[in-house]
């Protein structure tokens, strides 16, 4: 079966070394050279697990100063799976950043221990001050509401996967649009492709600015509402996001905004039947287990096609290009 996915006609890995910090880094052949490459992986994974070596002797470093389960649990897998190693910092504790040390001074010093570093962090920026004085390539596993360029990666992969094209396609985004950084990494990815945006979210929780700015600017149409409404029979994608409760300074800001929306089988009557439902997780009450099992829900595939594009991300920029499988299944 060839690949779902857009196939680039360059042979030349033009990721290694490089710093991942931003959905904006990527261009379109490179974006299609990450998804091919997933590709590859996913299939070898249900198969010979022929990738076992490739990494070996190349150790990853999570280092995470926020919450997280599938981000850093992926990048470990990804990693193993390709036999390299992990050594990690959780949450900074135990970790020198409790005592005051700047992230220019950690870029530095990790990446005298590692190959690749993956950081998460809360500062918007912070993991481009991070990566400023690292010399390995660092990975942005998500700074603040800024960026979360591996997420917004996988989530196209699994667009891809499951509509075959992007190309006509309209995706809704509803939630919080404002703090979401899956959702403005991901929006910078779609500016590759003819899609039709429709944003929806209470005023508070709307797009910024800046990013609406830029989409006019590429000339890119989106619709804004408060409510899902009549905008749900029109979607081809809704992702689906939480309220992000620890971005909030004000915390009757919050109260007014959360909502506690739910989508639920009811609210989903009329959309198409192959509408699909992502979420970057973690779920709250926005999505009714009750629609788990409903064809549409994707958001646990999404999850799972997380690995592959990060083996994908760390083999490339390790220099590891297993180009010959990439274009025999193209
Ligand atoms: C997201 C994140 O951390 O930005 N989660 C993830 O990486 N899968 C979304 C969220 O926390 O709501």
């Amino acid at each position: 079966m060839g690949v779902s996915v857009p196939v680039s006609r360059s042979f030349e890995n033009t990721l290694v070394g490089r710093h991942v910090l931003s959905a904006k880094d990527f261009s379109s052949t490179e974006i299609s050279l990450v998804l091919n490459t997933a590709r590859v992986f996913e299939q070898d994974a249900n198969g010979g697990r022929e990738f076992r070596a490739l990494l070996q002797g190349k150790t990853l470093t999570t280092a995470f100063f926020e919450p997280s389960t599938r981000t850093r649990l992926s990048f470990e897998a990804a990693m193993l799976r390709l036999g390299g190693q992990v050594s990690s910092i959780q949450y900074g504790r135990s970790s020198s950043s409790e005592k005051g040390e700047s992230l220019e001074d950690m870029g530095r010093i990790l990446s005298g221990y590692a190959d690749v570093v993956a950081v998460r962090h809360p500062g918007n920026g912070s993991v481009a001050a991070f990566a400023s004085t690292a010399d390995v390539p660092v990975i942005n596993a998500g700074d603040g509401a800024n960026q979360h360029p591996t997420q917004a990666l996988l989530d196209l992969y699994t667009i891809f996967m499951e509509k075959r094209t992007l190309d006509g396609l309209t995706i809704g985004f509803i939630g919080d649009l404002k703090y979401s950084r899956t959702v403005h990494s991901l929006i910078s990815l779609l500016q590759h492709y003819n899609v039709t945006l429709h944003f929806i979210s209470h005023r508070l929780l709307a797009l910024p600015d800046s990013i609406k700015g830029a989409l006019a600017e590429g000339g890119q149409s989106f619709q804004e509402s408060g409510k899902l409404g009549k905008a749900l029979a029109e979607l081809d994608v809704l992702y689906v996001t939480r309220v992000q409760k620890e971005r909030f300074a004000d915390s009757a800001e919050y109260e007014q905004a959360n909502r506690n929306y739910q989508l639920n089988r009811d609210t989903l009557q009329h959309s198409k039947p192959d509408l699909i439902l992502l979420h970057p997780l973690p779920r709250l009450q926005e999505i009714h287990p009750e629609l788990d099992s409903d064809p549409r829900a994707k958001y646990f595939r999404q999850a799972q096609n997380g690995v592959y594009v990060r083996m994908a991300l760390l083999a490339l920029l390790l220099g590891q290009f297993p180009v010959q499988r990439v274009w025999a299944t193209a």
